[in-house]
């Protein structure tokens, strides 16, 4: 275990040692190193055991900081970056030399945000690198939205964890690749479709990828796994075709009677959106760790952080 605790002074000795630390952002936590230092991103890729082709994003203080590592910052990057930073949305931009490009897979594009948690933003205004961060999780597996979980999963390899609570978010940033005047969604996230439209004035396109070889490189088919094997449709339907098998029930926001509480979990009673990308990773986790042979859920309706959501689930449900 990593030790665990809310000292930025502690985060920031780690980063400058060239260490790496795990940090609390309104998303999901990242697993921090400086971006301008090779030794601590080839650091990241082997604690995370991430294939080299699948680049990080870079954390930044400021819309200013971040053009500073940029070669071009297109009218519709910037009112993007205006609309949104901080908060969930990582822009993709014209690389300028001082990334280094083993953060982004030798690619001459560089993903970067500013994140909105209070924590990392104080850590960030106190130190004078930008913070590479993919999220703390091995990868393949559901991103991390507490210390705890970082600290059970990565904690022995890393120097610290900052607790900043759980992620109020919970689901990764939006990426939005903004090159020249071409303006793409790869990864819906914390900023909806919509909401990136609406600012923009204009449709956006979602580069849908199902191939080994995507776009954004995270976006492979299959992600986000919590462990066991998760099957999505219709729950009663599932329910009814494996009667005496031992299942985890992951629902919107219904709950079941035949069924032991601790082996359902409802994202929102409710039936709120936010609070159920909030829940999702957590919830994933927990059945994993019940003593379920299988996970069974079902999609949200489909619309605003919906789609994010159901996205994740699918690749979940997909190895
Ligand atoms: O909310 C988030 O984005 C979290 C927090 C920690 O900031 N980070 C995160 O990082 O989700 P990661 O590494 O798990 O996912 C980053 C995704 C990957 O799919 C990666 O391929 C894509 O961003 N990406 C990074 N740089 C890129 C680039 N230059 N072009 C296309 N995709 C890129
Ligand atoms: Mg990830």
């Amino acid at each position: 275990m990593a030790n665990l605790g809310k000292e930025i002074k502690e985060a920031k000795e780690a980063l400058e040692a060239g260490g790496l630390v795990g940090i609390p952002t309104e998303t999901v936590y990242g697993l921090a190193a400086n971006a301008f230092n090779e030794e601590s991103i080839i650091k990241i890729f082997e604690v995370k055991n991430r294939p080299e082709f699948d680049p990080l994003i870079v954390h930044v203080s400021s819309l200013a900081f971040a053009k500073s590592l940029v070669d071009e910052m297109p009218k519709s990057a910037e009112k993007l970056a205006k609309a949104f930073w901080p908060g969930p949305l990582t822009l993709v931009l014209k690389k300028s030399d001082k990334i280094p490009l083993s953060v982004t897979s030798g690619m001459d594009t560089v993903g970067v945000r500013v994140p909105n948690h209070p924590l990392t933003l104080d850590l960030l205004k106190s130190i004078d690198f930008p913070l590479a961060a993919p999220s703390a999780n091995p990868f393949g597996y559901a991103s991390p939205t507490t210390a705890f979980h970082v600290n059970t999963q990565l904690g022995g390899k890393i120097d610290y964890v900052l607790d900043g609570g759980p992620c109020s978010v919970g689901i990764e940033s939006t990426i939005v690749s903004c090159i020249g005047d071409t303006v793409e969604v790869l990864r819906l996230g914390g900023v909806t479709l919509e909401e990136i439209e609406k600012t923009l004035g204009k449709p956006v396109d979602e580069i849908r990828i199902s191939s080994d070889k995507p776009n954004a490189p995270g976006m492979l088919t299959s992600h986000y796994n919590p462990g066991k094997k998760v099957l999505i449709g219709n729950i009663d339907h599932n329910l009814r075709k494996f009667p005496r098998a031992r299942i985890g029930v992951l629902s919107f926001k219904r709950t079941f009677k035949n069924l032991n509480v601790t082996k359902q979990i409802a994202l929102s009673p409710k039936g709120d959106m936010k609070e159920a990308a909030k829940n999702l990773f957590g919830a994933l986790r927990k059945l994993d760790s019940r003593a379920v042979e299988f996970i069974i859920t079902e999609k949200v309706p489909d619309e605003g952080l919906g789609k994010a959501i159901n996205d994740r689930l699918l690749r979940a449900s997909q190895r």
